[in-house]
């Protein structure tokens, strides 16, 4: 039977490392603070000529690099992103440029932090239906230039880093269902209600005549909004759903489950989803305290991170989950 393998995966940060402490020259913050209420000790920021990308570009040829496969296999290109190279085409078009793949489809998903768990269920659909054989699946973001990096800001701009994680997604005739390593199901959630309490809201068609409005811009209208404790309460109680959720899709329980890879928004929102169901601490692998939250690259971040740490390894059954701005949700179990 036709299912999805994760292949590999491939992550590029930025270079220039931003600790905590070097915050305080742009705003009223600390490394107290920041480490306190979200787990986070740095990001990576990229320079001012780099775009998402770039970033994209560099993951996507690790991860080809570590699945062994040359780029021409490829059927495909899903890229999740908040922080597109440019409004519109979408940043999938940018990275397939950049990569020399043309004439395949090159697709931009908008799902914030859970991007990369859409993007990941949309490729699985398209592979389990026999369409397509071996998809690139993109998380890229490049949030540093879109922060108010001031005291209006803080309590966003302390949060986000740049990055960028990719994997490579391929068909597999799988024998063995308990055994083989694939994507078991993925589960997608959204409520629109919400999509205010964690939004950038302009440029765009929603804000009267102009898509570009001069006096909101003057009033930071470009920069990201968050309310941050209905997003937080939101999370504690859509995650734990959402496992749950998959876990009950496939007749598995928390102990079936070697590795909880979950969205890096606050290491306090994961201790929270941990403890509701007792995972043991080393079961639990957190990337936030070095890159930050990096949206839609979370996940494939943490795969990569996971492996090369010696904490992942071909045959584990893996659970993720994700929670962000829309509001989104979702989650998956796969074996990787
Ligand atoms: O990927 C999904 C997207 N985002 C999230 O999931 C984020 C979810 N929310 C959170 O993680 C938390 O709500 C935050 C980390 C954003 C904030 O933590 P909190 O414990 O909810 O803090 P708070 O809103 O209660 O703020 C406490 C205080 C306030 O001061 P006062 O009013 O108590 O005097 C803030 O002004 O902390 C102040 N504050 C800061 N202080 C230093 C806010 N931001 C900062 C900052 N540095 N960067």
């Amino acid at each position: 039977m036709i299912r999805t393998e994760i292949l590999a995966t491939g992550i590029y940060v930025p270079p220039n490392l931003v600790k905590n402490d070097d915050l305080k020259e742009m705003m009223d913050t600390s490394d107290e603070w920041i480490r306190q209420r979200t787990g986070i000790e740095q990001r990576y920021w990229a320079d001012e000529n780099t775009s998402t990308s770039d970033l994209a570009l560099e993951a996507a040829k690790k991860a080809l690099e570590n699945a062994k496969i040359d780029k021409s296999e490829l059927d495909m290109i899903i890229v999740a992103t908040l922080s597109p190279d440019h409004e519109f085409p979408g940043t999938a078009c940018f990275l397939q440029k950049k990569l020399g793949v043309p004439g395949i489809p090159a697709l931009d998903v908008r799902q914030q932090c859970t991007g990369f768990i859409y993007s990941m269920s949309i490729a699985d659909q398209f592979i389990k239906t026999g369409m397509y054989k071996k998809i690139l699946v993109v998380g890229a973001e490049l949030h540093s230039k879109g922060l108010e990096k001031n005291q209006n800001g803080r309590e966003v701009a302390v949060l986000f880093g740049d990055g960028a994680g990719a994997a490579v997604l391929a068909a597999k005739d799988v024998k063995d269902l308990k055994n083989d390593s694939y994507i078991y199901s993925t589960h997608l959630h959204a409520d629109g209600n919400f999509a205010e309490e964690l939004w950038v809201p302009g440029p765009g068609t929603g804000n009267g005549p102009q898509r570009v409005n001069d006096s909101k811009m003057n009033e930071g209208y470009h920069f990201p909004k968050m309310n941050g404790k209905t997003v937080f309460m939101n999370a504690v109680k859509r995650m734990p759903e959402a496992v749950m959720e998959a876990l009950n899709a496939n007749g598995l329980k928390i102990e079936d489950i070697d590795l909880f890879i979950f969205h890096q928004a606050n290491l306090r929102i994961n201790d929270m989803v941990a403890k509701q169901f007792n995972i043991p601490e080393e079961k639990v692998f957190n990337t936030i305290q070095k890159f930050a939250n990096t949206t839609a690259a979370t996940l494939p971040i943490g795969m990569d991170e996971a492996v090369r740490a010696g904490k992942l390894k071909k045959g584990m059954l893996v659970a993720s989950a994700a929670f962000g701005s829309g509001f989104t949700w979702g989650s998956t179990i796969y074996r990787y």
